[in-house]
This record gives C-alpha cells, structure tokens and sequence, in this order.
C-alpha cells in the first residue's frame, strides 16, 4: 500500500503525509503514556497500593540520611520532615504490618535522634515514639542511617575499569549451553548496587529460559540470526509506582538505563557473553509483550538482553564512537 501511496503521488507529498502520521502516531505514543504514568505513579494516582507508600517511605527515610551525610549536618535539621516520617511509618504499619523498609525508617529516626543527643539537642519527644515503635518492630535489619567510609577500603576496591569497559563488547554469535541462574541472581545482586533517584530502585529483571524465551524475542525486532542462540533473555522494567509527580515522568527511563548498563556489565565480569535488546515500541506492542510476558501494567519494559556463552573466536561490530571532543565539552568560566 505504502509502495502504490509513494508511486502515485508527488514526493514532497508523500514525505509530508509521512510525517503528519508520525506525529500523529507520536501524540497518540505521548498520550497513553501520560495515561499511564498520572496511573500509577505516586502523586497521581487515585489507588496507592503498598509498593507507592514503601517508596514514599524511602523517600522521606533518604532526606535524613542524606542530611547526616553532609559534612555538617544542622542540629535539629529537617525537624518537621522526620515528624512526618514518623507518622508515615504508622500508617504504613497499620496497613501493611512490619518489614525491613518500616524498620529502615525506624533506623534512620534513630540515627537522627542520636546525631542531635550527641550534639546536646535531646528531643525527648521523638526518643518516646520511637522506643514505642521499637516494641511492634519484628525485622532484625540494622541499616538505615549513614556509615563511616575508609578511603583505603575504596582504593583496594579499584580495578582498570577502562580495560574492563573496553572488553564488552555486545555479542550476536553465542555457543550453545546452560548459563545457570546462579549467574544471572549474581549479576542482579550486582546492579542492585546502581544508584537511583532517591533510592527508590524501580527496576526488575524478568527472566526468560530457553524455553520461553523465543515467544518473548518475538516481540522485539533486532535479534534477528541470533536470538534463537541465546540460552536466556531478560527484560529489564521499571516500576511507575516508585515516580512521584510530572517532574519524574522520565525518571524510569533515566533509572532503568544505568541498571541495565549495570547488569550488562555484572554480566560481562561473569563471563556471560549479552546483547542488548531495544524495547522501542508503540504502546500497544509494548501492552502486548507485558501481557505475554506477564508483567503488570504498571511498569515499563525498558529493554530485552539476550545472553548465552562466549564462543572461542567471534566476530563484533567494530561500533566506532564519536570523537570524545564532540563528546566532552569544558564550559570555562574563567573568563566570564
Ligand atoms: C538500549 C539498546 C538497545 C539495543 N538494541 C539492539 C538490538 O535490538 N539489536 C542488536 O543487535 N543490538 C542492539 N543494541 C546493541 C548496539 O547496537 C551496540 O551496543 C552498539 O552498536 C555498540 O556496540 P558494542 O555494544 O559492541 O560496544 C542495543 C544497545 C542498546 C544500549
């Protein structure tokens, strides 16, 4: 049809009505998504479910920490915030009973409580409540607050990461064989590690076995020649939930690409050969994957990774990049 369209009619006719649909096609893409996200993220929607009030209890739980991280912190700092933690935890409670991010935020009161006692600001009001809470607590986790950092334990950490980088290579020829989920449980406790905003960690990993996963692959259109190698593939989502208001209406996209590069990497220093899948479809297409895949409506398929064993020999793309002077852009005040 499209071929008949583009014979019969002028060029600069046909290239116009191409992209009056794209745009039509982009509002309509724009459209549900904002749907979508005045859904399911925090601010805007009608039904908060226990995962928004658990990430509205790391959000408030984060502004203290972060201001006992500071080099140095005002006494009595954030006062009216931690009051209204306080009352975040008990309703949280109320409706969900206890768990580890409840006794994160009980934690993190603590600290704060201690931090203003050990610099003689004893706010025996807020020590009450939380001797209280303290009783109903039933999760033996004792993180929340900050913790002291060695330089000397970070340097004995470092690796050559320029080399380590330069090694990955995304790879489209995989030997046959089990990689086990061992590998791929490791790689996800790795990337877990990837900074979110406010800590809100919005991704899953979904994992598709050999089995299942060339009706996932068929959802997707750049594995072709070589998804049906691959042992497994992942999807990588971003839960809508953890996003508060319009502000964070890309903040899954932003959060969910430094966890997949995170994983591709975890992967990568495993010795499990990955190739990044794109997940740029329409909205109806990516309604469809979710539905096949079994994955709520509330989060993004972010992107597909296919991954399987390295052969000995295999070719890559050579991928050149961009001169880093095109790259990197040094914004010199000093003569302003
Ligand atoms: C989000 C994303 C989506 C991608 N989608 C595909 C794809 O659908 N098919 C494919 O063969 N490669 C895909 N790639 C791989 C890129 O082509 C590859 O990363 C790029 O050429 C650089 O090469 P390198 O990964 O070997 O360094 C994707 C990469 C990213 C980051």
């Amino acid at each position: 049809m499209k071929k008949i369209i583009k014979k019969i009619i002028p060029h600069f006719v046909f290239e116009r009505l191409k992209r009056l649909l794209n745009l039509i096609k982009l509002n309509k893409n724009y459209f549900n998504e904002m749907r979508r996200y005045s859904k399911y993220s925090f601010e805007l929607t009608k039904n908060k479910t226990q995962r928004h009030l658990e990430s509205n209890l790391i959000f408030f739980y984060h502004k203290i920490e972060k201001g006992l991280s500071l080099p140095n912190p005002r006494v009595g700092f954030g006062e009216k915030k931690v009051y209204h933690l306080l009352e975040l935890v008990k309703v949280y409670y109320n409706r969900f009973g206890w768990d580890k991010t409840a006794q994160v935020s009980l934690n993190t009161l603590f600290a704060y409580y201690k931090f203003n006692k050990d610099h003689n600001l004893d706010l025996k009001d807020l020590y009450i409540e939380l001797e209280e809470l303290k009783k109903i607590s039933t999760n033996n986790t004792t993180v929340g607050g900050v913790t002291n950092i060695n330089l000397k334990d970070i340097e004995s950490a470092r690796i050559n990461f320029k080399d380590f980088a330069n090694s990955r290579y995304s790879l489209r020829a995989f030997l046959p064989g089990e990689i086990p989920l061992s590998k791929i449980r490791e790689s996800v406790e790795i990337a877990q590690k990837t900074p979110s905003v406010c800590n809100r960690q919005s991704c899953k990993v979904y994992v598709f076995d050999k089995y299942r996963k060339d009706a996932i692959l068929k959802h997707q259109n750049g594995n072709s020649g070589f998804g049906k190698d691959a042992d497994k593939v992942l999807i990588i989502t971003a839960n809508l939930k953890d996003f508060r208001g319009p502000k964070e209406r890309n903040q899954a996209y932003i959060d969910g690409g430094l966890f997949s590069m995170s994983i591709i990497y975890a992967l990568h220093s495993l010795n499990v050969g990955t190739c990044a899948l794109n997940l740029s479809l329409d909205y109806r297409d990516e309604e469809k994957l979710k539905e096949d895949a079994k994955i709520p409506k509330s989060e993004v398929a972010l992107m597909m990774v296919a991954l399987g064993n390295f052969p000995e020999s295999f070719y890559v793309t050579d991928s050149p990049r961009r001169n880093t002077k095109d790259v990197l852009k040094v914004i010199d005040g000093s003569s302003s």
